[in-house]
């Protein structure tokens, strides 16, 4: 069905052509070239227009029934990050008993986070009832909400890339140590927990590929034609 044969006004509409080929290759290149940053922040605080951009590119995901469920909580007070940073030490410690012998002792030397280094940490946020008790395409698949929410930390994530902004997901917590510290209602999911500053260096492949922790699949194998397990 045309544009125009949907009863809304011509002005809603815009062509939707492919992008220049430098258009394209600069959105690729944001793809290609985003990368998890663990310690290498600089302690530059973002400039406010930044964030703000980055901010808005976040918010500008798509959300099941548009109810757009983020929120973001950002943290720069030291004591909030050493106490955060606390909660990650407690779990690390955690984590690494569960790996196998040799595993573990490599876990061990993986850094896998910047919290107190990075200018800014922010926390993305999950309101499950925003939107209302009945969200459009919701209606079925519950989660959809928490799946929009990292939409938008993707979003975040690819525009920080962009303007030279290191981000680095920290998910070794448990929600419940997060919530009291950072006064989150109980019905509110804790969805990520994000370190952000500036960086001048990047790794050119995932840094666990590199560490040799694990190295990315090929593609083709996993891409199926019309059923599960049906290679093309
Ligand atoms: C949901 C999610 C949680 C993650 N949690 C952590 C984490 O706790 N610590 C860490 O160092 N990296 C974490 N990462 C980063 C991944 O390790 C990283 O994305 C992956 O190794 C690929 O590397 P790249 O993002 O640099 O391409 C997380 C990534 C995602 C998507």
């Amino acid at each position: 069905m045309a544009l125009a044969d949907k009863g809304v006004p011509e002005a809603e509409f815009a062509p939707a052509g492919a992008f220049s080929p430098q258009e394209r290759e600069a959105v690729y290149r944001t793809i290609y070239a985003r990368r998890d940053v663990r310690d290498e922040f600089l302690p530059e605080p973002l400039p406010d227009s930044t964030l703000e951009r980055i901010l808005q590119a976040a918010h500008h995901a798509p959300s099941v029934g548009l109810s757009q469920p983020w929120n973001f909580i950002l943290i720069r007070d030291p004591a909030m990050k050493a106490a955060v940073h606390d909660v990650f030490t407690r779990c690390n410690g955690e984590a690494a008993q569960m790996f196998a012998d040799e595993r573990s002792a490599s876990y061990r030397g993986l850094k896998l986070e910047g919290i107190l280094k990075a200018p800014l940490n922010i926390c993305v946020t999950c309101d499950r009832a925003r939107g209302g008790p009945v969200v459009l395409g919701r209606t079925h698949q519950r989660d959809t909400d928490l799946y929009s929410t990292v939409c938008a930390i993707q979003n975040l994530w690819l525009a920080a890339r962009a303007e030279g902004i290191g981000v680095g997901w920290v998910s070794i917590f448990e929600q419940e140590d997060l919530r009291p510290l950072l006064g989150i209602p109980p019905e509110i999911v804790i969805v990520a927990y994000l370190c952000v500053g500036f960086v001048d260096q990047l790794f050119t492949r995932p840094e666990l590929e590199a560490r040799q922790w694990a190295e990315r699949l090929p593609l083709e194998p996993l891409i199926y034609e019309e059923r599960w397990g049906d290679r093309r």
